[in-house]
């Protein structure tokens, strides 16, 4: 069902070059000529003339995804280094969330002695399943892993969304569920936050009646800001006919207890988190789940069969053998994001907004051009990040980092302006 297999005669030519006039099949792309393989392949090939048929590759293009604008990364060490002509070690990379005192030792030994790297990663990710039951106390029947959290938000949404169904998000927050919905062909509804960056939840239950999105996303804490969402409010949304991703991929730092095992009552929730920020395994690209067993069983059918490395599985099962080091790290970080906090508040050109995360937003204030101040510290080796998008135009985005972290990001805030 759903499938068809062409029988390919080997003694007739199989590769066939599309004679279509783009004027009769309506394919006529923009930018190039569609072009036979290199001759190498196709010697046996019946000679094509270049000006055959104008048909080009965007041609084959899904529509919507031709109109995708790209999803703007965060560059590496490696590219930043090139491009600032700067050693890794001299750039305060403070643009990305990400965790500087790195994992646990327990990872470097289980990567420096990882035994079956030739051999596809179990498809279940058992042990690792396993290891998060007992570190979050929900059974592992309810947890699916992902190559990150990022992964697991396009998962949800092939399994949720028909192209054109409605999404619910709340800017400004992170850019993934809009750029995963605009890739599944949905269509997002915003609904923006408040100017406390609080979510206008009457505002959220107007919408949900009227234009019926399937799904909304949720952030606590939330990206960019660092607000949290109360159990009021979560509970507000979930007695609504949606279905709510909450994603805490921050929630370590925040003080506050996980919903993880909310999932068991609520059969509209589904829960994300992150190897990434707490066992500082971004690079490795680890995240998991909590889903309700009657959401659960799709995921697994759509999912990519090895979609966790083997190196990514090894990876946070040591990170969670050591708890004791992931807390220590824990707490470092939130005690610097307070007094990162109070030191930027000093800063007569940035507004601070208390945070429940590893990150800091300021509203870059006294006339100074918040693009500008983030290219300005970035000439002098210091990452922060700084927003395209109307709404945070005047924003900058600051992670917390390690104290020496923070003296850098000082020193060099007080020669600018
Ligand atoms: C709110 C939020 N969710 C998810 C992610 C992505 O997590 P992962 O690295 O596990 O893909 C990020 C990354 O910055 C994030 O800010």
């Amino acid at each position: 069902m759903g499938v068809t297999d062409f029988f390919c005669n080997t003694s007739s030519l199989c590769l066939h070059r599309p004679k279509l006039s783009p004027d009769c099949c309506g394919l006529r792309g923009s930018r190039t000529t569609f072009m036979p393989p290199p001759a190498a392949s196709t010697s046996s090939s019946v000679p094509v003339k270049e000006d055959d048929c104008s048909l080009t590759g965007d041609s084959f293009i899904r529509p919507h995804l031709r109109k995708l604008s790209p999803y703007q990364p965060i560059l590496p060490f490696e590219v930043l280094s090139t491009r600032l002509g700067r050693k890794p070690e001299d750039i305060v990379k403070l643009d990305a969330n990400e965790n500087p005192y790195g994992p646990p030792p327990e990872v470097f030994e289980a990567l420096g002695s990882m035994r079956f790297p030739y051999i596809y990663p179990d498809p279940e990710s058992r042990r690792l399943r396993a290891a998060l039951a007992e570190d979050s106390g929900l059974e592992s029947d309810y947890i699916l892993a992902g190559c990150g959290a990022d992964e697991l938000i396009d998962l949800i949404m092939r399994c949720v969304l028909e192209p054109g169904d409605k999404i619910l998000d709340c800017p400004p927050t992170f850019t993934m569920y809009e750029f995963d919905a605009g890739v599944n062909g949905a269509v997002v509804i915003k609904v923006p936050r408040k100017s406390d960056f609080s979510l206008d939840v009457k505002r959220i239950i107007e919408v949900v009646e009227q234009e019926k999105p399937k799904c909304i996303f949720l952030t606590s804490p939330n990206n960019p800001d660092g607000s949290i969402i109360n159990d009021d409010t979560l509970l507000e949304i979930l007695n609504l006919p949606i279905l709510v991703v909450l994603d805490e991929a921050y929630i370590e730092f925040s003080g506050l207890e996980s919903r993880l095992r909310w999932v068991k009552k609520f059969e509209n929730l589904i829960v994300l988190r992150t190897f990434s920020k707490r066992a500082a395994l971004a690079g490795l690209r680890v995240g998991y789940g909590a889903f309700p067993l009657s959401i659960i069983e799709y995921l697994w059918r759509a999912k990519q069969p090895y979609n966790v490395s083997v190196a990514a599985e090894l990876a946070a099962c040591a990170a969670l053998q050591n708890p004791d080091y992931l807390e220590n790290v824990k707490v470092a970080l939130v005690q610097e994001r307070e007094r990162l906090f109070k030191l930027l508040k000093e800063v007569p050109f940035l507004n601070p907004y208390p945070s429940y995360s590893n990150f800091i937003l300021c509203e870059v204030t006294s006339g100074v051009d918040a693009k500008k101040l983030k290219e300005d510290l970035a000439k002098k080796g210091v990452m922060i990040r700084h927003y395209s998008n109307k709404e945070l135009a005047g924003y900058v985005r600051v992670s917390v980092g390690k104290p020496e972290h923070t003296d850098a990001l000082m020193e060099s805030l007080k020669t600018l302006y």
